[in-house]
């Protein structure tokens, strides 16, 4: 009959409610963008870049990764100015 009791209960659960919202937005933002874009490989082809400023070493990515080169871009490759900004160098 005593409504009070029932309140209450019902903001613990909010606040349990809550609790757990922030909890799994947390966890969600702690777990979730793990970067998956391939890095620049750490081959012959490749290791000249490491030290080079990324402009400078923008330049010569397209001279083999052209529609004609040794290792063409995948077709539905994302816009591809600035190499480097996505291919991260290690
Ligand atoms: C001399 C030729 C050559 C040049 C210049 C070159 N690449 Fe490559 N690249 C290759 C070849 C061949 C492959 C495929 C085999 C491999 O993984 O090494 C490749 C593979 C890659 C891959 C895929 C790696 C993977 O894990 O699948 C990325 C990313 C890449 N290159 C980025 C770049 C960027 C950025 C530049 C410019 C800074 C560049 N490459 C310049 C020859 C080249
Ligand atoms: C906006 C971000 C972005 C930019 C800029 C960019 N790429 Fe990519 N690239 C990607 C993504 C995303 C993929 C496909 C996922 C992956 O890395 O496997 C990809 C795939 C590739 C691959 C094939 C990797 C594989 O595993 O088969 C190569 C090679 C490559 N990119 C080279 C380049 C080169 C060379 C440039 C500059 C001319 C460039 N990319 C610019 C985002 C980018």
């Amino acid at each position: 009959m005593n409504p009070t009791p029932v309140r209450k209960k019902n903001s613990i659960l909010l606040n349990v409610a809550f609790l757990l919202t922030c909890a799994a937005i947390l966890l969600f933002l702690f777990k979730a963008p793990k970067e998956t874009t391939a890095k620049l490989p750490k081959d012959a082809n490749h290791s000249r870049f490491q030290d080079m400023p990324k402009k400078e070493a923008e330049k010569f990515c397209t001279e083999c990764h052209n529609p004609a080169g040794i290792s063409p871009l995948p077709a539905d490759h994302p816009p591809k100015y600035r190499c480097l900004f996505c291919h991260k160098r290690t």
